[in-house]
């Protein structure tokens, strides 16, 4: 019997205990559970498992795993390396402090010669780390790109299929708890970022962190623009996507059109989707419910393969090979650019351009498709329109000029 030590009892904490109670419980048993204060778990169940000091779990020397799930880089971070550091295996949910310390904390379990395990920390209850690290070993992976924050998904389906803006149906979202009430993780896009940087991480063997990405938030996307995003065939979704190309790696997560005939577009709601290229494999797609109850499901499998003769996470990641660091680009691509203008006249002066890009409508607005760019090459795009015409509004958004998976 395998002693656990878990670290919070929130959404996932309640989740894993769940089964730790029930379908896993031969194999394991809750000895104690961390918590931040007593007053709010006074109906919890088993009383004598609770504590409020790390130091309990820390002196404690019959704790063989400790499952992180009190998220955060502090005190988390201290946490699982204090576990670590006496040969616990660590399960962790933690995409915030992978994000940003994973490379360390890797070490960390491989020189303690103890597992670090972090399947439900990208896409919930989806399994793509375990798929990426063992049943795709033989494979170099060129390509991911997903949709991988629910809230964002959940927010911009209701704007198509309920015609709401985005601040309604960010509210609606807020309202049956699909976004926290400081929802700027979401839709910002900063949580998709740090899950696009654990895989990218993983799969190109070289650390990547959210400062090398390109990361923008859905907060300016209009029921406007998916309208026309449907009119030229396209749905936007929040695509967090990274490439290895001619030796160079990228990564961006921002609102995407993507094609009706690519499956990312299908994702609706909170759902998550996660697509990869692979040499030998080929696109697979791997898809799902992200967050939430299902999430204790992933931390369940991670348990099993520490008690399992499963190689850990840490030997994996020791085998891939060591290549030079590959540069971090910026990747262009074509923008839908549509200008609103004041009146009429201001319209006329643009039309007479021909080089602004291929032109898809000019009844109210101008709208089109630019040639691929930079961010920098966009900014001084609508600086040279607005320097030319008085305009009321400039909408961008990037396409994802792909009908495949990944
Ligand atoms: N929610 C999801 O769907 C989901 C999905 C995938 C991954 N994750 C990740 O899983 C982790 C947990 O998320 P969650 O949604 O379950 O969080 P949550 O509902 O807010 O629960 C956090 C738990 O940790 C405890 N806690 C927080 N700080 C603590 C501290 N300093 N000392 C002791 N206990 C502390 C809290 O104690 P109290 O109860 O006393 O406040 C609570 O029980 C995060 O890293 C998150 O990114 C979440």
């Amino acid at each position: 019997m395998y002693q656990v030590a878990l670290l919070g009892i929130g959404t996932v904490g309640s989740s894993i205990y769940e089964l730790l109670q029930k379908e896993i419980s031969d194999e394991f048993n809750v000895k104690h559970v961390l918590i931040r204060s007593r007053e709010k778990h006074k109906n919890f169940e088993k009383q004598e498992l609770l504590t409020t000091d790390f130091k309990d779990i820390e002196q404690d020397q019959d704790i063989d795993i400790v499952i992180e799930v009190i998220g955060g880089i502090h005190p988390a971070r201290e946490y699982i390396e204090d576990s670590l550091r006496k040969k616990r295996h660590v399960v962790t949910a933690n995409k915030e402090l992978l994000s940003e310390y994973g490379e360390e904390l890797i070490q960390l379990a491989q020189e303690m010669g103890v597992s670090l395990l972090f399947e439900a920390s990208v896409g919930g209850a989806i399994p793509v780390i375990d798929p990426m690290m063992n049943e795709l070993l033989v494979n170099d992976i060129s390509k991911i790109s997903g949709i991988m924050n629910g809230t964002t998904n959940f927010i911009l389906s209701k704007m198509k299929n309920s015609n709401l803006e985005f601040e309604e149906a960010l509210k609606l979202a807020q309202e049956l708890g699909y976004a926290e009430q400081n929802p700027d993780a979401d839709i910002l896009g900063y949580d998709a970022a740090r899950k696009l940087a654990i895989l990218s991480s993983l799969a190109y063997h070289q650390t990547i962190k959210m400062q090398d990405m390109k990361v923008e938030g859905i907060t300016k996307v209009s029921i406007s623009d998916i309208e026309w995003a449907d009119k030229m065939g396209y749905e936007i979704k929040m695509v967090a996507v990274s490439s290895k190309e001619n030796g160079c790696i990228s990564a961006t997560v921002a609102p995407f059109m993507i094609k009706k005939e690519n499956p990312l577009s299908l994702v609706v709601d909170s759902y998550n989707a996660i697509a990869m290229d692979c040499n030998n494999a080929g696109s697979l797609m791997f898809m799902g419910r992200g967050a939430g109850k299902p999430t204790g499901s992933a931390i369940a499998t991670n348990l099993m393969d520490i008690i399992s003769s499963k190689p850990s996470l840490s030997s994996m990641v020791n085998r891939a090979p060591k290549e030079e660091a590959m540069p971090i680009i910026e990747k262009k691509y074509h923008y839908y650019v549509k200008v609103d203008f004041q009146d009429q006249e201001e319209k006329q002066k643009l039309e007479k351009l021909s080089d602004l890009g291929e032109l898809v409508d000019q009844e109210e607005s101008l709208v089109m498709i630019t040639e691929e760019m930079s961010c920098d090459e966009l900014q001084a795009y609508i600086d040279r329109i607005k320097g030319i015409a008085a305009v009321e509004k400039v909408s961008a958004i990037r396409i994802l000029d792909q009908d495949t998976m990944a």
